[in-house]
């Protein structure tokens, strides 16, 4: 199965956030220099997610080809005190959008997390594996994932974690900003996942929809895990991330990064402790390894 060029028009989400906006380029990119596809990326005022009825006229008024959801409620920990609002965005709207591709014979293109997950398993998760999670956030993406399969329109579902890139709120612009203002910062080291860069993440999405051009939406259609390679903690990537700008910038005093265990560092929403994705399904059905996320922090730090 070949990869084919992306056609028709797109209708993006949350083009103003870290996936969304790596998207909005990708894909201008890939479409726009064929004139083959059209990006149409209206943002929060353009259309609410909060709002079912502003997702359902702007999903009329386009006519999209593809929707692609990079919008979410992402506050995890806020999450816990903002349940129907979190469910709203990330439920209702999905289920609203799939409903209406289902409608004109769209493909929708969703992100989820590893926070569906438990995290009491100890080797990385399947696609197949029992779902739990442990937080409203978690919960919400769940049920949004859920909505858009049963909608029937053909979806691409990404289960990503701990996103990251050279803009953006995220947590490696945290700990650099920490490191130069503290002489010792401390971080979680018994949670474990992998960094996933969000330019890797949009590249491998417009991969994934010339596949589907060229292959067959039904056959395709289903949940993926697209993570970074390999693994390590919250700690091994904020030593990393400091590790890699201390050799950037020689001069510069940075923090010590320590380990600390979850219990202390207590927060609003409970966090799986292990977070780690296989991507194996993503290399075999859709051609796409994800990179090694040691490789992506050298990436993201020499690009700051
Ligand atoms: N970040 C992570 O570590 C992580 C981990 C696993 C999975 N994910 C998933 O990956 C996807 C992308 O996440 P991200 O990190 O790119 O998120 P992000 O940087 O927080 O961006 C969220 C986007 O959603 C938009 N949005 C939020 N509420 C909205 C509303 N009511 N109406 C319209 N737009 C709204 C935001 O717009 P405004 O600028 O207007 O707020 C922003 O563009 C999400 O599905 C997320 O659940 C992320």
């Amino acid at each position: 199965m070949g990869s084919g060029l992306v056609t028709g028009r797109i209708l993006l989400t949350g083009s103003s956030g870290q996936v969304g906006g790596e998207l909005l380029r990708t894909l201008a990119g890939i479409g726009g220099a064929a004139g083959r596809s059209e990006v149409v990326a209206p943002g929060r005022a353009g259309m609410n997610l909060a709002d079912a009825d502003s997702v359902r006229s702007v999903v009329r008024a386009v006519r999209p080809r593809w929707i692609v959801n990079a919008a979410a409620y992402t506050a995890v920990d806020k999450a816990e005190s903002e349940p129907e609002l979190a469910f709203a965005i990330n439920r209702d709207a999905v289920r609203v959008m799939g409903e209406e591709a289902q409608r004109v014979g769209a493909g929708v293109i969703h992100f989820s997390t590893d926070y569906v997950f438990d995290g009491a398993g100890t080797r990385p998760y399947l696609e197949t594996d029992a779902t739990g999670p442990v937080s409203v956030y978690g919960s919400s993406k769940l049920a949004g994932e859920l909505a858009l399969t049963e909608s029937g329109a053909a979806h691409l579902i990404f289960r990503t974690s701990w996103v990251y890139g050279a803009t953006g709120k995220n947590f490696l612009l945290t700990i650099l900003k920490l490191a130069r203002e503290r002489e010792v910062l401390r971080v979680v080291g018994d949670q474990y996942g992998a960094p996933t860069r969000s330019r890797d993440l949009a590249r491998m999405t417009a991969r994934a929809m010339g596949r589907l051009e060229a292959g067959g939406w039904e056959d395709l259609s289903g949940v993926y895990h697209a993570a970074g390679a390999g693994e390590t903690t919250w700690y091994g990537f904020a030593a990393e991330a400091v590790r890699r700008m201390q050799e950037k910038e020689p001069g510069v005093r940075l923090a010590r990064i320590e380990a600390i265990g979850t219990e202390e560092y207590p927060t609003p929403a409970r966090r799986p402790a292990n977070s780690r994705l296989n991507c194996e399904k993503l290399a075999e059905r859709l051609g796409w390894r994800m990179m090694d996320w040691q490789d992506s922090v050298a990436e993201v730090i020499a690009e700051l």
